[in-house]
């Protein structure tokens, strides 16, 4: 058990200097009133800070870190260096990004400034040191948050050449590089290090900006610019390291997005933080899914960042979060490891895009609203639970690989079907295991497989270096491996591994693939199991032959009507499922459920159906947190009933009835 605060922040962004200092007197009265305890300043304040490129001025950031500080906050300290001052876009033009079709911007917007840029990178470094220096030994400085929301990809000049010594480093000679890329394909032959192009619009990457003409050459710029962003990031890092040597360093990530290989940044970071915004209509075993994923980055769990308290702004419909909805998906965001519930905002702003964004004083400036009604129930909650969850571990017997690198590669592959996504597809598989209560961590392709009775592996089209012989390692050792189409197809540089589908896999798996189908939407397949039952199938179909693998299902139709769609392989002590075409959820889960079986893996209570379960487990007991995320009452899990209920302090009466989103934190003790 890892705990990293002393108890659990509640508080979120807060932009005071957005408003008069009446305001701000106002502001910590209601938010005291509410229980928060930590705000997150100056996110983006970098134009008042340094006024002009000689003049820096902290006085109003030293009135708000000490109006702060008096009232106990935890601070998350932001550096600011998300958005940069106009005057640095009029003197150095270069700071600002170049896009991908070749356009060069100018000041305006956030979260645009060119990694690899000397001058960003020299007036974001002078200005961390002074905050660094400045605030280092202010002990309610509890976490430094690093820039805001990294992302995005820049394609000027200065990248140009900073990817060319990059590729340097990776490769060594031209040829190399030549044969990684397979620049034979279109006579693309390079012979020197300057004749190579970023893969934008103007260059190998197509109009579309989602395909590619070199797979090969568009994944190493991904990996490339998460690691210019990455440089960025451990710059600060560094610097405040120097004047606060046991700072708590985060940045604030964002779920499943595609620019940056988290796994990899999150080995730099101190604790991971994340920023959670679904729609109205997103599922909740999506959300799930992403919190496992965040705490799978470090394995530990994570700071929630950000969450609106109701409303959003930025997307299509800004549905209001209904009655308990917001309480709800804080307990289920804290129930897949976080210690941390914080808003964005806590004061909502009078102009800007984001004025429609929720926060926890709206317009209205008062605490009258049911908005607040819930953000102080909450606050009171959590002040109720006090350390006790802080720190604990999340139960799982089962691994996901997620993995940044196949998610550009099977993305950037033009064929066999575009609606291959590498997101949707591995929340299929997740969803058989929510679904079911059985936790998941979500890991990386080098994780630690031995800790797991299965791994889930689905579309795992890329095979790095490595991999085959853990994953054939796992399997040996008596470990149940879930794989898919499209998986063992390419290397890390996106070439096929001739002789056969899925290539390194193919062993493991025990079939070979001869041909892959793919269907439209309006099409598909089905897949016919030994007892008669049958499930739809489609996207694509592997026309497969069994090497030593038995046969799962075949499929009904179609000139491949009653060849295997799914196998068993066994392998060692254990075995591997492949699955040839993405099944429809019963199908899918009648695969699973099989080899969830026979790898012996439980759900975290057995009898919690129709509800969401999850366990962490601290010393000398576990936390089983329950929720309703159904329109239908269900009653409480028999098995919790005389167990007391961390939120009311009364035990748990069995037959007890969760209305949709009530919670229940139950302390079990071992
Ligand atoms: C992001 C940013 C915030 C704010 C919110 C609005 O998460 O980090 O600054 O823009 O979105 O939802
Ligand atoms: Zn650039």
């Amino acid at each position: 058990m890892s705990n990293k605060f002393k108890r659990i922040l509640y508080g979120g962004d807060y932009n005071p200097n957005q408003w008069s200092k009446d305001i701000w007197k106002e502001d910590m009265r209601i938010f005291r009133d509410a229980r928060i305890n930590s705000a997150t300043i100056n996110v983006f304040s970098w134009a008042k800070l340094q006024p002009s490129e000689e003049e820096y001025c902290f006085d109003e950031l030293d009135e708000v870190v000490d109006m702060l500080s008096q009232d106990g906050y935890d601070i998350v300290l932001a550096t600011s260096t998300a958005a940069l001052p106009a005057w640095m876009f009029k003197k150095y033009p270069e700071v600002a990004r170049t896009d991908y079709q070749g356009r060069h911007h100018k000041f305006g917007q956030r979260h645009n400034a060119c990694p690899n840029s000397a001058v960003y990178q020299k007036y974001a470094s002078a200005l961390v040191e002074r905050l660094a220096r400045r605030y280092a030994d202010n002990r309610h400085v509890t976490c430094w948050h690093i820039n805001n929301e990294y992302g995005g990809a820049c394609y000027c000049e200065n990248c140009e050449k900073a990817f060319r010594v990059w590729l340097r480093n990776k490769y060594k000679t031209i040829d190399e590089l030549n044969r990684a890329w397979n620049l034979e394909f279109w006579g693309h032959t390079v012979y020197e290090w300057d004749e190579i192009v970023l893969p934008n619009a103007l260059g190998d990457g197509m109009e579309d900006g989602v395909n590619t003409a070199f797979a090969g050459l568009s994944i190493d710029y991904c990996r490339f610019n998460s690691d210019s962003l990455l440089n960025n990031f451990k710059m600060e890092r560094d610097i405040i390291r120097r004047y606060h040597k046991d700072a708590l360093i985060t940045t604030n990530l964002m779920g499943t997005y595609k620019g940056l290989d988290y796994f990899k940044w999150a080995k730099e970071m101190d604790i991971v933080s994340w920023d959670n915004y679904p729609s109205y209509n997103t599922p909740w075993s999506y959300i799930a899914m992403c919190h496992d994923l965040m705490r799978g980055l470090k394995g530990e769990p994570f700071m929630l960042m950000e969450q609106t308290p109701s409303q959003q702004n930025w997307q299509p419909y800004n549905s209001l979060k209904r009655p308990g909805q917001m309480r709800a998906q804080s307990y289920q965001t804290i129930a897949h490891g976080a210690d941390t519930i914080q808003f964005f905002q806590l004061r909502r702003s009078a102009g800007g895009c984001e004025k429609f964004h929720g926060a926890v004083i709206a317009h209205a400036g008062t605490e009258n609203t049911r908005v607040f009604r819930e953000v102080k129930q909450l606050g009171e909650e959590l002040e109720g639970l006090g350390t006790s969850t802080l720190g604990s571990v999340n139960q799982a017997e089962v691994g996901i690989v997620f993995d940044w690198d196949n998610y550009w590669g099977l993305e950037y592959t033009s064929g066999p079907s575009v609606d291959l996504t590498y997101v949707k597809q591995i929340h299929q598989y997740y969803k058989y295991f929510y679904d079911n209560n059985i936790g998941v961590d979500m890991i990386p392709y080098d994780g630690d497989f031995g800790k797991y009775k299965v791994i889930v592996a689905p579309v795992l089209y890329m095979v790095k270096e490595g991999m085959k012989e853990a994953l054939e390692m796992f399997v040996k050792n008596g470990g149940v491996l879930i794989t898919t189409y499209m998986s063992g197809i390419v290397d890390q540089s996106d070439n096929v591994y001739l002789g056969g589908y899925p290539g390194p896999l193919r062993e493991l798996a025990g079939v070979w693939v001869e041909e892959i189908d793919a269907l439209a939407p309006e099409q598909f397949n089905e897949v016919v199991f030994e007892d008669g039952t049958k499930n739809r199938c489609g996207i694509v179909c592997d026309i497969m032959h069994l090497e030593h693998a038995q046969c799962v299902a075949t499929y009904g139709m179609d000139f491949y009507a009653g060849t295997p769609a799914a196998a068993r392989n066994q392998y060692g002590q254990g075995s591997t499922w492949y699955l040839g075409s993405s099944m429809d959820e019963g199908g899918i889960a009648k695969v699973l459920e099989m080899a969830v079986k026979e790898a012996g893996v439980a759900p975290v209570l057995g009898d919690g159906n129709g509800l969401e379960v999850t366990c962490r487990k601290a010393e000398g007991c576990r936390y089983y947190f329950v929720m309703n995320f159904r329109d239908k009452a269900q009653e409480v899990p028999a098995s919790l009933a005389g167990h007391q209920n961390l939120l009311t302090g009364r035990e748990v009466k069995a037959g007890e009835q969760m209305r949709k989103f009530d919670v229940r934190i139950v302390k079990v003790d071992d």
